[in-house]
């Protein structure tokens, strides 16, 4: 197992659907299997859809973050992503870091890897 912070290779491989951008991402932890990875360690900041239902990514693995591609299919079989609907449109601070423990949205886990707030 790796448990190693690597810079990230691209913008591109961050990037989610138009509208969302990481607050501040500059690295991302690899390596786990069957544990969700470190995406980044601020949270995703978008704008979100009333009565639309998204998959939030749970593994960290999917390349449309924050939102679940299937990569935890080979990458993480055991983790499953939670489906949410939020009630109005809203803009929404959505985990990244992958150890919420109010999933989907951020609830400052995301600190003991910063050792600060946002
Ligand atoms: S790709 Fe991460 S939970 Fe589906």
């Amino acid at each position: 197992l790796q448990n190693l912070w690597t810079k990230k290779p691209s913008l591109k491989t961050l990037a989610g659907p138009p509208g969302w951008l990481y607050c501040s991402a500059s690295i991302r932890v690899t390596g786990f299997i069957n544990k969700p990875v470190v995406t980044a360690k601020m949270p995703f900041r978008g704008k979100v859809t009333g009565g639309k239902c998204y998959v939030w990514c749970a593994c960290g693995h999917s390349k449309k973050q924050p939102f679940c591609d299937g990569a935890h299919r080979t990458q993480a079989p055991s983790i499953s992503p939670p489906h949410f609907t939020p009630e109005k449109d809203s803009t929404l601070m959505l985990c990244a870091c992958k150890q919420t423990k109010n999933v989907p949205y951020c609830d400052g886990t995301h600190f003991k890897f910063t050792g600060s707030p946002l």
